[in-house]
């Protein structure tokens, strides 16, 4: 029989540029391969493992749920979903919320939700959509127009009508592009994929006082800077700025597949009955994962520990870069990315798997670090100093 990898290269479509790993269990902070061999994880899944792999409490829910019930579609009710809906509704902007599969179909809820609040306050005129250059919302084809960078949109033109792009943090920008014709401002409020840059509050505020005047919704992608990830349940919660939708997907269920779109309470029933649906959406297991994910991250102490750690993580970080081997450093909680002087962050996220650490590059420049959230400072300590070792060179 072909090996992990022969088999992805004959018969999966090479839709990802994967690094030359297969894993077949996981614990904590680490990955193990079939030898055994222990990989320190600062990708997380992308944001995903954001309780570390097979927390048991995770494994517990979802043992006990499977063995009770997996599946009724959305046509009845299942007392996870709505459990699991009422903790993210009183954590975050009150209201409803949809649940979908991934943090695509979580945004497309919020783009569909955003297009029918339009047309039902003013017609089909009011449904242009503001995103901003360099953003990422997903791959689907609502959430590829959303996600304003040429060279993932390029290859699948024409894309959906009634997108504007406007720049991180220009606020001039902002406000020219707004009249009352825009039914919805979408944004992340640190752009993840594209790098990890948080917008800077006055944006956010700018935004908010734009959107009101214009009767448009305020939408949030959280999908990667939810969950705590950024040192707060919700990133939002930061600025002060309160959206009135949030999309959350990635961690959300423990990494079962999930998203979910939660409207503050006048939006929360512009999606009536047929207008939005998705067969998995919301079934009990990714459920179940997701309370008992909500009740380990909203544990006393937990986020205040995210936030020392990412500030430990980001003091470390700053040492390398007043030595010249980084030429920037940011990121909010345990969100954060280096700046490259030489276009090296390929090779260095290659090298850091030769030496058991699996890291993330975003661009030719920058590496971005996503650990579980419960990562030790031992753990820093020591991508920090293969950081040292390999950027030296
Ligand atoms: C901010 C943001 N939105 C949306 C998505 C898309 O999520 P998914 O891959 O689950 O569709 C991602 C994925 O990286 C993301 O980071």
């Amino acid at each position: 029989m072909d090996g992990i990898i022969e088999q992805y290269e004959k018969y999966v479509m090479p839709t990802y540029g994967r690094q030359p790993a297969a894993f077949v269990r996981g614990q904590g902070c680490y990955l193990y391969d079939e030898e055994g061999n222990a990989y320190l994880d600062f990708v997380a899944g992308l944001s995903i493992n954001n309780l570390g792999h097979c927390h048991p409490a995770v494994v517990a829910a979802v043992q006990e749920q499977v063995a009770e019930l997996i599946h009724t579609c959305n046509l009845y009710y299942t007392r996870p979903g709505g459990e699991l809906a009422r903790l993210l509704s009183e954590s975050s902007l009150g209201g409803k919320v949809f649940f979908a599969n991934s943090g695509a179909g979580a945004n497309e809820c919020a783009i569909k939700l955003a297009r029918k609040y339009g047309r039902d306050l003013a017609g089909e005129g009011k449904h242009r959509i503001i995103t901003l250059e360099n953003g990422f919302h997903g791959r689907t084809m609502a959430t590829l127009t959303a996600t304003a960078q040429p060279a993932k949109q390029e290859p699948f033109k024409p894309l959906l009508p009634g997108f504007t792009y406007v720049a991180p943090n220009d606020l001039v920008g902002l406000a020219a592009a707004m009249d009352d014709s825009v039914c919805a401002i979408m944004l992340e409020p640190v752009q993840g994929e594209g790098g990890v840059h948080p917008l800077n509050s006055e944006f956010l505020q700018v935004a908010r006082e734009l959107a009101g005047r214009h009767q448009a919704l305020l939408v949030f992608d959280e999908v990667q800077t939810g969950m705590g990830r950024t040192g707060k349940l919700y990133a939002y919660q930061h600025s002060g700025v309160k959206p009135d939708v949030i999309t959350l997907a990635k961690s959300l269920a423990g990494a079962l597949p999930i998203g979910a779109c939660v409207a503050a309470p006048p939006y929360s029933d512009v999606l009536g009955p047929g207008t939005h649906a998705t067969t998995f959406g919301g079934g009990p297991v990714p459920c179940a994962a997701g309370i008992a994910v909500m009740r380990e991250l909203t544990a006393p102490g937990f986020l205040e520990s995210v936030d020392a750690r990412g500030e430990y993580m980001r003091s470390m970080l700053r040492k390398l870069q007043d030595r010249g081997l980084v030429t920037g450093v940011r990121g909010l909680g345990l969100m954060n990315a280096v700046d490259l002087p030489e276009p090296r962050a390929a090779e260095v996220a290659g090298q850091a798997l030769a030496a058991k650490i699996l890291l993330n590059n975003t661009s030719a420049n920058t590496l971005r670090f996503l650990p579980p959230l419960i990562v030790e400072e031992r753990m820093i300590d020591q991508v920090v100093e293969f950081l040292e070792t390999a950027l030296s060179v």
